[in-house]
């Protein structure tokens, strides 16, 4: 269309799956056009590295991230650029390093216990579950009290201070970092109005967490050596003496946590048990697998046990390549730079669809099939390179951090559900909605004990 480009034939929600289709249908790479910008669409493995290798200097997140963010107060990590990343990276860094994760390990059994009871109650009864809804509220709790250092325990329906606002601002942060122009900044629609409110509530919330934490490190001194959760070690490095830190770089990334931490992995998680639904085989064999390590351990109860559960990884890694939470990663360009044969000017917009090399028959057989299965053969040449074009997690030096995080969660879950439960998907078509992370509309399951 004339000025408008392609950007009509976008709905936001469904926008990852019509740049798919475009890419079967024309193949990749190749070239679109948004309100007078051309977007190049890529999705070629060793492309897409090169673009995640090449930030902060070369390229960097689409400029509405940084923007949007910082306007709504929740500025961290995630939408920093330049030296301001690098500096925020590495208080992140600090803040997840394995090692602090074993530290935390007790809350994530306890959590685990609490959505076991709650299942054991759903499969009791023969409640239907919203199973993305109950995950949202098991990763909530866990980002919650590894952020803050809080047991909110919204799984038992505990008081909650914060959750009912990041629901609403979230889908905001998508809807305007997607949006073709800042309408917000002229006008301001009910929705926009409800969005302060929310920010408003949701900053006082921090602020009280924030003010715990320096409670708590003013008691205990050596909590500053040795913290226990994000929010104290954030706080820790900002007062270091010369700290390169402020009072923002901490509330901003402990949004920043909440909003990285909690969609992507319960919608993994959602995602690996529609598979498990649609393959019962895979629940046995992980069954199997969770009653040979545990004994008659209900779950997890051991840091170490996590690196004992490769079926549980295979399956993981399986449902991320089929449905990897975050489909598509944005790039522009800070200087005139080569992609391929594209030559892109300053401000060029790279689009990656990261789900595309995890589906190339080459490298796998029957790429749509959900077979753990394969990633637990011999490791040979093409196993490996498999391995190498999946990324879910993104690549480069702005991987994700809350990496080892999530894949502790959804192995705990994931041990647990099928050391304990059959679960069955209830009729009706399961359709992807793409809202900040890609999640399963339409999957309500029943559970049933195993005895
Ligand atoms: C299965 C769960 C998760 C998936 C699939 C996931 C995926 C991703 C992806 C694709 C990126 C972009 C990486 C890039 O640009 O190269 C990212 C960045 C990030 N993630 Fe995760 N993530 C998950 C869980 C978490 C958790 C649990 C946390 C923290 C509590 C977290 C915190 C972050 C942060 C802070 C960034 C920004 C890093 C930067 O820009 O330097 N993520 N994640």
């Amino acid at each position: 269309m004339p000025y408008f480009g392609n950007i009509l034939q976008f709905r936001p929600s469904r926008m990852h799956l019509q740049l798919e289709d475009w890419a079967q249908r024309f193949s990749t790479p190749y070239r679109l056009r948004l309100i007078g910008r051309d977007m190049l669409v890529v999705a070629d493995a060793l492309t897409i590295m090169e673009l995640l290798r090449a930030r902060p200097w070369t390229f960097r997140r689409a400029r509405p991230v940084q923007s949007v963010f910082r306007e709504m107060g929740i500025a961290g990590v995630f939408s920093a650029e330049g030296e301001t990343w690098e500096r925020q990276r590495r208080l992140v860094m600090r803040a997840f390093d394995p090692a602090r994760l074993k530290r935390y390990f007790p809350s994530l059994v306890t959590v685990t216990a609490r959505l076991r009871r709650r299942w054991q109650r759903a499969a009791a009864t023969g409640e239907v579950l919203d199973i993305q809804a109950e995950l949202m509220r098991y990763t909530v709790d866990v980002t919650a009290g590894l952020a803050f250092g809080a047991d909110i325990n919204t799984i038992e329906g505990g008081e909650d201070v914060i959750q009912r606002h990041l629901e609403r601002i979230f889908p905001m942060v998508n809807r305007r970092t997607t949006a073709p122009f800042a309408y917000w900044r002229h006008v301001k629609l009910p929705a926009d109005r409800a969005l302060e409110r929310d920010l408003a509530a949701a900053r006082a919330a921090v602020d009280a967490f924030i003010a715990q934490a320096r409670a708590r490190l003013a008691a205990d001194p050596a909590l500053r050596e040795n913290p226990s959760n994000l929010i104290e070690a954030l706080l820790a490095a900002r007062d270091a003496p010369g700290s390169e830190f402020t009072d923002a770089d901490v509330s901003g990334n402990v949004f920043t946590a909440l909003l990285a931490g909690e969609d992507t992995t319960a919608n993994t998680l959602a995602w690996l048990c529609y598979y498990l639904c649609e393959a019962p085989a895979t629940q046995d064999a992980l069954h199997a697998e969770a009653a040979g390590l545990l004994g008659t351990a209900a779950q997890v109860d051991s840091f170490e046990q996590l690196n004992a559960l490769p079926y549980a990884e295979a399956a993981t890694r399986e449902a991320m390549r089929l449905r990897p939470v975050a489909p598509v990663l944005s790039f522009e360009a800070l200087k005139p730079v080569r992609v391929g044969e594209f030559e892109l000017a300053q401000g060029d917009i790279v689009t990656a669809l990261m789900r595309l090399p995890g589906m190339d028959p080459q490298l796998l057989d029957a790429p749509q099939a959900f077979h753990p299965e394969r990633w637990l053969g011999a490791e040979d040449a093409r196993l490996a390179s498999a391995k190498k074009v999946l990324m879910p997690f993104g690549g480069g030096p702005r991987f994700c951090p809350g990496r080892y995080l999530a894949l502790a969660e959804i192995k705990m879950v994931a041990t647990m559900l099928a050391r304990n439960f059959r679960v069955a998907r209830e009729p009706g078509e399961v359709g992807e909605r793409y809202q900040l992370s890609m999640m399963p509309t339409g999957l309500r399951v029943r559970l049933e004990a195993r005895t």
